[in-house]
């Protein structure tokens, strides 16, 4: 059992680096095996979703290798179409699997990834798009989906919600497609368009990302390429509100306001100083801050969210009240419980939280249900007088590299514990 101990009540100050998207890599490692050749990735974040991703690679038969933040991946060798259940499980969006798989071999055969910490999540949108393209898609009473393509072929595909997921899988799948395939209502975060830059490096002609039409001519032998992932637009996202909530000066290293527009808004909102200064961001906070306006979440460039819980533990000492409106996820309050053990006043309603600011947080023992709420939890503990304990921390350490380290970077006090289980 591992957790974080907390002492609040420190300021924050100096600089940190933001590692490589999460969002951005898993699709791109499920691409490499669309190039049956070696591919490198600069800035490979070390998470326990890409080690999940690793697995699957290499029990397809691809080779994998880490050099510090290289990560080489030879598809190569792929002989097999089949993910078991168990790997499906250790990360529910290893779906992204399944267009490139139906891409390479003609066939896929995957466990249905099922409900998740953030409540039902289905692929309904993969399926009917992969299906539109196609594909024979038969699922088992077991939960297996078997799916085979005699040929796959171009259409228009309209997707009912902008999935990130089903425009990632159809985008994959269209490379191995005869013809041309418009994705439209497509998803348009910026993960969609590094995974573009991605397949265009090895060859593809892909166009439209980060419009809501994506357009894929397929057909074209893909090549191996050396590529670096985009920084992570959530991990800065979560540093910037870690300063937010405890105060103080701090710089990020690799992030891009362009990404975090409406993050950022809200911040100056709530009175915090933010300067972008080329590839770096500068937030300075001093005093309390002040409630905001409803914050809605929605499909980017509408509010992330998976930004929603850390700008919540920001805003839990603030003058005022401020509304959340969750409406991307069905299950995203779970760090609000967690919350008010520290003494945060928050009411849920449905998909509307209401936060009432407080003068005071104190320490308190926490458990983290899910990734971005735990990062959430480990902030509000920062902004907390005395010791918080958080547990949880293998939901953390799915999306951050080492998140206790980047906070001491910035002068908090956390320190990671490893108990044996009892
Ligand atoms: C991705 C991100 C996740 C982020 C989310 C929304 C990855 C690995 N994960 O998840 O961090 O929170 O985008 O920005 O990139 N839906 C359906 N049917 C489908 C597919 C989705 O109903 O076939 C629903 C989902 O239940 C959810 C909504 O659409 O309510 C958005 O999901 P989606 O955009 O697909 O998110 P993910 O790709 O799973």
């Amino acid at each position: 059992m591992s957790r974080f101990l907390v002492e609040g009540g420190c300021r924050l100050s100096g600089e940190v680096a933001v590692q490589g998207a999460k969002n951005s890599v898993l699709p791109i490692l499920a691409a490499t095996v669309l190039t049956r050749s070696e591919c490198v990735l600069l800035g490979c974040p070390h998470l326990r979703d890409v080690e999940a991703s690793i697995r699957i690679l290499r029990r397809l038969g691809c080779c994998a290798q880490w050099e510090g933040d290289a990560l080489t991946v030879d598809s190569a060798g792929l002989y097999r179409a089949d993910i078991s259940d168990l790997l499906m499980r250790e990360m529910r969006s290893s779906a992204v699997f399944l267009g490139a798989l139906l891409a390479r071999c003609g066939r896929a055969e995957i466990a249905y990834p099922g409900g998740c910490e953030l409540g039902p999540r289905p692929i309904d949108l993969h399926l009917s798009g992969l299906r539109a393209l196609g594909a024979e898609i038969r699922e088992e009473d077991g939960g297996t989906l078997h799916c085979t393509a005699a040929g796959l072929r171009g259409c228009e595909v309209v997707l009912g919600i902008p999935s990130v997921g089903a425009t990632e899988n159809l985008m994959l799948a269209a490379c191995g497609a005869s013809g041309t395939t418009t994705i439209v209502n497509a998803a348009r975060e910026p993960e969609i368009a590094d995974l573009q830059d991605f397949l265009r490096s090895c060859g593809a002609s892909v166009g439209g990302a980060g419009s809501s039409a994506v357009t894929v001519e397929g057909g074209h032998p893909l090549c191996g390429c050396t590529y670096s992932i985009m920084p992570d637009r959530i991990v800065a996202a979560t540093y910037l509100c870690a300063a937010a909530a405890a105060g103080g000066d701090v710089r990020l290293l690799r992030a891009e306001e362009r990404h975090l527009s409406t993050l950022t808004a809200v911040l100056r909102e709530a009175g915090c100083r933010i300067d972008a200064d080329g590839a770096s961001l500068r937030l300075r906070r001093s005093g309390r801050l002040r409630a905001v306006h409803p914050v809605r979440t929605a499909p980017y460039p509408g509010f992330p969210t998976d930004a929603q819980a850390v700008l919540m533990a920001a805003m839990l000492k603030s003058e005022g009240a401020t509304v959340f409106e969750e409406n991307v996820f069905e299950n995203r309050y779970r760090h609000v419980d967690e919350m008010t053990r520290m003494g945060a006043e928050v009411r849920v309603s449905g998909r509307v939280a209401v936060v009432t600011g407080v003068e005071r947080l104190h320490g308190a023992r926490v458990r983290a249900a899910d990734l971005r709420g735990g990062a959430a939890l480990t902030l509000a503990a920062l902004a907390a007088e005395g010791r918080s304990e958080i547990a949880g921390l293998a939901h953390i350490d799915r999306g951050y590299e080492d998140l206790g380290r980047d906070l001491r970077a910035l002068g908090a006090q956390v320190v990671r514990t490893e108990e044996p289980e009892p």
